[in-house]
């Protein structure tokens, strides 16, 4: 990460954000088109003015129990992503029984605020139920495949017509480009990812369906695997809108070459989301790595903001807080834009600039719910 990107931020930056409306929960305002009811400074202020949407995910427990999370939450973006409350595990933790409790409430609180929801994810290999996890071996692939399309077809047409993009298949593929060898493709085979995308399809015609993945930011086998899957999808008739690229980066790694990957992918006539964006960093972060932080969230953004296809960026979280990095890399962290007591970064300015300075940036697609 060579680049070390100058940061023109001073007080002013930070009285704004401080200043931002705390009752944007409480009083929503008219549509974020005009966008009158949030700062003019914020993100989601400054990503409407070039037609983008900018997202977090969310911590529902943060969003229940932390008035200042809500408050930004609600005050910076203009979609939301269920950190986990949509996963297969929370929401039918015993077989049957539905619990759509939390991810309602994260709907509900998107409606109020003019906020547009990613919907994540609907199949994958991580986060099943136990009964699930327990049972699925013996199951015979019919069986399997039954429980598979009453999962997706339950939960979509239960949020039918609340969800602006799917993530209906999440990291399907290994870092070689092989597909992943999970519950899934053993008792299905490959044809369960195009199943998926037609079983969503039926049950909310309207919603955007993507196909989410890590590493396939940059190009490579990973990255060529999905550009083939989807193409492949594309030429069989299935129904799929777009890819999201989860963007979980490290400042030890090379920054991707976003851009072009973001591009031959839209070329197909795809949109694309930077979908979990986060840049961690060995703890504690010296003033070196943080530079070069900065200039990863500026890059990946600017990379969104030059492909016209790119509908949104969404952040993994906004708050190091509550970041699911600690808990997974060991001795890494610091990887969102605000710090651990909801105080913006140099990060989250980066950001605000890029949006401000990119005025001309093309005409996005797909901003409504539903495909354009
Ligand atoms: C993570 C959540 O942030 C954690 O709270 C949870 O314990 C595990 O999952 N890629 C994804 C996300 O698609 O669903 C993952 O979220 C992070 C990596």
């Amino acid at each position: 990460m060579a680049i070390h990107r100058p940061l023109l931020i001073g007080a002013l930056g930070l009285c704004a954000v401080l200043a931002a409306p705390a009752a944007a929960m409480a009083a929503p305002g008219p549509s974020e088109a005009g966008g009158a009811s949030h700062h003019s400074d914020s993100l989601r202020s400054l990503a409407a003015n070039i037609g983008l949407r900018i997202g977090t995910a969310v911590n529902t427990d943060q969003l229940a129990s932390n008035e200042a999370y809500r408050d930004i939450t609600a005050a910076e973006f203009s979609t939301v992503t269920a950190e986990n409350v949509m996963k297969w595990q929370l929401v039918e933790p015993t077989q049957g029984n539905y619990d759509w409790s939390a991810a309602d409430r994260l709907v509900a609180f998107a409606e109020a605020n003019h906020q547009l929801v990613r919907g994540h994810t609907l199949v994958w290999h991580n986060q099943l139920p136990d009964w699930l996890n327990a049972a699925a071996a013996q199951m015979s692939p019919d069986q399997l495949r039954a429980i598979l399309h009453k999962h997706i077809t339950d939960e979509v047409t239960h949020f039918k017509g609340k969800i602006w993009q799917w993530d209906v298949v999440n990291e399907a593929f290994n870092d070689d480009g092989t597909l992943r060898n999970s519950i899934w493709l053993q008792k299905l085979g490959p044809g369960y990812i195009a199943d998926a995308f037609r079983w969503a399809h039926e049950a909310d015609p309207k919603a955007k369906l993507f196909y989410n993945d890590y590493n396939i930011e940059f190009t490579g086998p990973k990255s060529n695997a999905v550009y083939s899957l989807v193409k492949d999808l594309q030429a069989q008739g299935v129904p799929i809108d777009g890819v999201g690229f989860q963007t979980h980066l490290d400042t030890q790694y090379p920054l991707p070459d976003l851009q072009n990957n973001l591009q031959r992918f839209a070329d197909l006539g795809l949109e694309v989301a930077e979908t979990e964006v986060d840049v961690r960093t060995s703890l504690p972060v010296t003033p070196t790595a943080q530079s070069a932080q900065v200039a990863a969230y500026s890059q990946t953004l600017q990379a969104c903001m030059a492909v016209r296809q790119c509908i949104s960026y969404t952040v993994w979280g906004f708050s190091d807080a509550d970041s699911w990095v600690p808990g997974v890399f060991r001795g890494e962290g610091a990887a969102d834009i605000y710090d651990e007591n909801l105080q913006p970064k140099p990060q989250y300015f980066a950001l605000k600039q890029d949006l401000a300075l990119g005025k001309g940036a093309p005409h996005r697609t797909g901003q409504g719910v539903g495909r354009n």
